[in-house]
């Protein structure tokens, strides 16, 4: 099974050919984004990565620059792995990354990288200095997991930086600290640890207790939240936790003490390795992950590329100071063309209606629904609190329920075979309060063989008793179902390779399976242009 070349995306970033894995060094310098990412020249497979280097106006449309950062030094002979830049206090941006030092262990070190040429816009060319590693694993670390260098952060006079590793089965995050970014010492104790496994691509940030307005990572006052995320080796996704940091302590402490087990996730689908950066144009902060395919190593081989980054998102913290939400940057909406809408239209117990009159293989859906009695909820089983995955596996989306499943049936052939489910489901628990399951279902996606199709699900946190209703946003671009439910509290980006609802041949529509009407009180469905992915400059 090797996949159509129509299910290469139209709008989400990929390069041209090859492999790509994390988003690396996400900046902004002189009008233009920096991306940055993990790269194989060679091929479609995940060897040799270096740093390619992609640039843009708006974070929609690219420019290909080439290579930036390819093996050149001792430190960094075998391997140019993840990092992170930094915008020094004179307006300098800089490269933090991992290095592989030896051929026949990943031996891991911290190298920086500066811009040959500060006027450049662009910054094609970077250098990197003789002082070169400026971190390196201490006797008793595990030098094959210590990697994936953080944004720096300066507080009184000292900047400091984090590095991911792993000892014993704890992820930890090192605090290495520097007054002249060339000297680091490592901090007494890790800012924070857990029981989880090799943290990489670390991430940690401030956020302001109100508003959307993102802060830069030297922000530090009384007013804000740190948020603190790490990317599961092992378990392959990306969660954080909120909480407080300490500057004197160099400690971080979440808010919830059980975090690091309840592990809230940026994306509940194939989202791992993301990254988030200041935006100093917009003011805010912004999002930027890796989706990798779903198909097999061979099956990427023969197609010629893999990975794509899902759409940039702006995030913030939400008021109730427990979650992050997030939202597609308005920049993508420049890509809306032809429309549809339907407005207060019922959907009947077992009923469904197709959004005619626009092709939606490359398509943005908003769409709010409506209920009216929460009364027919089917009861909520606390022994699936921690695990929305598996309720969602057994209650799939054409299990029958009481409110719900009820959503949308995307990329779906003109006679059902193939079709992707991202619908909600609303139980209710013991005291009669609800419980909001969102699921993206794509054990129907294809019949070509060889696919995960895994289920992905994560609750949504939305008060939908008050309202009655609840809003669902999903960026359909061929091989990506990227949904945001109840306005960016619970995302889910997942890959799929229909073999007949491709193109013209894929359809959209609303769907009810449970056992109660549901009002569709508004949907708009957008064409989307293909970005320019690739240009030159
Ligand atoms: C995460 C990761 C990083 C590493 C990079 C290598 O996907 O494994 O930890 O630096 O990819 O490509």
């Amino acid at each position: 099974f090797v996949t159509n070349p129509l299910l290469r995306t139209g709008y989400h970033f990929q390069p041209p050919k090859n492999w790509i894995n994390d988003p690396n060094g996400p900046l902004y310098y002189k009008g233009w984004y920096h991306l940055f990412y993990q790269y194989n020249p060679r091929g479609a497979d995940w060897v040799n990565t270096l740093w390619a280097h992609s640039v843009s106006r708006d974070l929609i449309n690219w420019n290909l620059l080439g290579l930036a950062l390819e093996p050149s030094i001792r430190p960094d002979k075998y391997g140019v792995w993840s990092g992170s830049a930094t915008i020094l206090l004179d307006g300098t941006p800089v490269l933090v990354y991992t290095g592989i030092n030896r051929q026949d262990i990943p031996y891991q070190v911290q190298n920086i990288a500066i811009p040959k040429n500060k006027s450049d816009p662009l910054l094609r060319e970077w250098v990197k200095p003789d002082y070169n590693p400026i971190i390196v694993p201490e006797s008793g670390m595990n030098v094959t997991q210590f990697r994936d260098p953080s944004t720096a952060w300066h507080i009184d006079g000292q900047w400091r930086i984090l590095v991911g590793g792993e000892k014993g089965s704890q992820g930890q995050a090192y605090v290495y600290r520097s007054t002249d970014f060339k000297h680091w010492v490592r901090a007494k104790h890790p800012l924070h640890s857990a029981i989880n496994g090799m943290w990489e691509c670390l991430d940690f940030f401030p956020v302001l207790m109100q508003g959307k307005k993102g802060l830069d990572t030297y922000e530090h006052s009384a007013r804000v939240k740190y948020v603190l995320k790490s990317s599961l080796e092992k378990a392959r996704y990306d969660y954080y936790t909120i909480g407080t940091y300490d500057n004197r302590t160099e400690s971080y402490v979440p808010d919830d003490l059980n975090g690091d087990y309840h592990r809230l996730r940026y994306d509940y689908g194939k989202f791992y390795a993301s990254k988030t950066f200041f935006d100093p144009a917009k003011q805010s902060r912004v999002l930027v992950g890796w989706a990798n395919e779903s198909d097999t190593v061979p099956d990427d081989i023969a197609k010629g590329w893999s990975g794509i980054h899902a759409i940039p998102r702006k995030i913030w913290l939400d008021p109730g100071g427990k979650q992050l939400v997030q939202w597609p940057i308005e920049e993508v909406e420049q890509l809306r063309r032809k429309s549809v809408s339907v407005t207060n239209k019922v959907v009947k117990p077992g009923d469904h209606f197709e959004v005619k009159g626009l092709e939606t293989y490359q398509a943005d859906v908003e769409v709010t629904f409506k209920i009216r009695s929460l009364e027919r909820a089917e009861p909520f089983d606390q022994a699936f609190s921690d695990d929305a995955q598996k309720l969602c596996r057994m209650k799939g989306a054409d299990k029958k329920g009481g409110v719900g499943p009820f959503g949308l049936w995307v990329l779906a052939s003109a006679n059902l075979e193939e079709k992707t489910v991202v619908f909600f489901r609303i139980f209710k628990d013991g005291h009669g309060k609800p419980v909001i399951l969102m699921c993206t279902d794509p054990t129907m996606s294809s019949l070509g063989r060889d696919l995960d199709k895994p289920t992905y699900a994560g609750f949504v946190n939305a008060d939908i008793s008050s309202s009655g209703q609840i809003s669902l946003r999903s960026l359909i671009d061929h091989s990506v179902v990227e949904s945001f439910g109840a306005g960016g509290r619970t995302c889910i980006i997942s890959r799929v390779y229909p073999s007949i609802a491709i193109g013209k041949n894929a359809h959209l529509h609303v769907f009810n399976n449970g056992d109660v009407d549901i009002k569709v009180s508004r949907l708009t469905a957008w064409e989307m242009e293909s970005s320019k992915m690739n240009n030159s400059v």
